[in-house]
């Protein structure tokens, strides 16, 4: 039976601390470094600085396996693997910044000067194609003074994990991507997700190079999908009689197409479908060549936002008030359910053009209120519990689709309320005055 490896995960972050809670908790010796002084006490006290579903337990589970710090060189020296998983911020041309990657690849080459054992450096951070080959040897070679795949190993793993489920996707992945320099370090990744995982993923083993271009065409493919979804929702809505939800869910029949991500919705949001789509656009403008279909992809789902506004009006029109006097709650502000981020968030986006048009706004999420705070300030009216946000209102949009907002209690109020229910989650429930996207009315 092989050992089990040590391991060192650089950055903390939304992914990061889950990427080293999860490998603690299947009983790998990890060691977090961040150069967050607050997250680095939080962890090592077994409080979670993150929210996200499951990682408060899992850190008290895993406690004895994992420990934070700051010191690259303690990290680097008593590992055998270390994940990078630091932000690559998106840049004005679509491309991602290596900025925080470039600091800790210095730091990690610094220590490795100093390590006599052979070292495996994996990127799990999204990077722009060839930047494993021309970016990440370059500067560990240098710093070093070793060579790659002799002295130290290099590889790209990137996940594919949502925010809300990081840890359960994280554990059930449908494959593992690995971009591998040698095949010896494939080999060492094979082993670790093998005795990590709970289901049995298939391994896709590459190049970095491959491995780059297959994770930016994954999401882009998804946001193609999504996107193709709502265009069908949008041709619906010019016929009376027709509904998209019916028509997609027919598609996902047909194992060609599947039925994940395609149903009429908000257009896609959040830190990596969005910023990954636009990066496969930018990595194709770097050669010289086309992605009209990524680039339209892109314009369709930020079209989606003004769809639905232009549906809010047309409803609160046959109210024959003026919009001030209209009064509009968005229920979900978050990019996705079970997650607090609005990054992106197409509800958000729809609370600021109803605010701007000069609709009194109420605004309610399970999560997401206080990053919402931080972006609409003081233009909307929050509320701690759901029916106090509905109370008196006339139009409400449910633009995200938390399974609380199936228990709303909907005898307490007016008849008249209309719902936009953009993503039918309040079907089945009788004596309600419910609209949908993607149903010609
Ligand atoms: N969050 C997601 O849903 C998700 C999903 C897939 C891929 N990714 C990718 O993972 C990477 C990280 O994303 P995230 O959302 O976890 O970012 P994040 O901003 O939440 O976390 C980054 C962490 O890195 C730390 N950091 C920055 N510079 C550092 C340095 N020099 N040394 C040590 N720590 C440093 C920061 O303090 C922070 O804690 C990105 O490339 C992102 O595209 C994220």
């Amino acid at each position: 039976m092989k050992q089990l490896y040590s391991l060192s995960v650089i950055g903390l972050g939304k992914l990061g601390l889950c990427t080293a809670a999860c490998f603690a908790s299947k009983g790998f010796k990890t060691i977090g470094v961040d150069i967050d002084i607050d997250k680095i006490t939080k962890v090592n006290k077994g409080i979670s600085p993150i929210d996200e579903t499951g990682l408060q337990a899992m850190l008290k589970r895993a406690k004895k396996n994992i420990m934070a710090i700051s010191d690259y060189d303690f990290a680097i020296l008593n590992s055998d693997i270390t994940f990078i998983v630091v932000a690559t911020p998106s840049l004005a041309d679509g491309s991602f910044s290596n900025d925080y990657l470039e600091k800790s690849l210095l730091k990690i080459g610094a220590s490795l000067k100093k390590k006599k054992k052979y070292h495996l450096v994996v990127v799990t951070s999204t990077v722009m194609p060839q930047t494993v080959e021309t970016v990440v040897k370059y500067i560990l070679e240098n710093t070093s003074g070793k060579k790659c795949g002799r002295d130290f190993g290099v590889a790209y793993n990137p996940e594919f994990i949502a925010l809300g489920s990081v840890l359960h996707d994280f554990l059930n992945p449908d494959f593992i991507l690995i971009g591998e320099v040698n095949k010896i370090d494939g080999d060492m990744l094979e082993f670790l997700y093998t005795k990590t995982c709970e289901n049995k993923p298939r391994f896709a083993r590459m190049s970095p190079l491959n491995a780059e271009i297959t994770k930016i065409s994954l999401n882009c493919y998804i946001t193609t999908k999504i996107t193709f979804a709502n265009s069908i929702s949008a041709l619906c809505e010019g016929v009376k009689g027709a509904d998209a939800s019916v028509i997609t869910q027919a598609l996902g029949l047909d194992t060609r197409v599947g039925s994940k991500y395609i149903k009429p919705g908000l257009g896609y949001g959040g830190p990596c479908f969005p910023r990954d789509n636009v990066a496969f656009s930018a990595f194709a403008r770097r050669l010289e060549k086309k992605a009209k279909l990524a680039e339209m992809v892109d314009e369709v789902n930020k079209d989606q936002v003004m769809r639905v506004i232009e549906k809010i009006n047309v409803l609160t029109e046959r109210l024959h008030k003026p919009k001030n006097k209209t009064k509009i709650c968005v229920l979900g502000l978050s990019y996705k359910p079970n997650t607090p981020i609005i990054e992106d968030s197409q509800a958000i986006s729809i609370v600021q053009i109803l605010v701007n048009e000069g609709f009194p706004v109420n605004v309610y999420d399970p999560q997401a209120q206080q990053n919402a705070r931080g972006v609409l300030g003081t233009t909307v009216t929050y509320f701690e519990h759901i029916e106090e946000c509905l109370s008196g209102i006339n139009l409400a949009v449910i633009a995200v689709p938390w399974i609380e907002f199936k228990n709303i209690n909907f005898r307490k109020l007016s008849k008249k309320t209309i719902f936009l229910d953009c993503w039918r989650i309040l079907d089945g429930v009788k004596g309600i005055n419910t609209y949908h996207l993607g149903v010609g009315y």
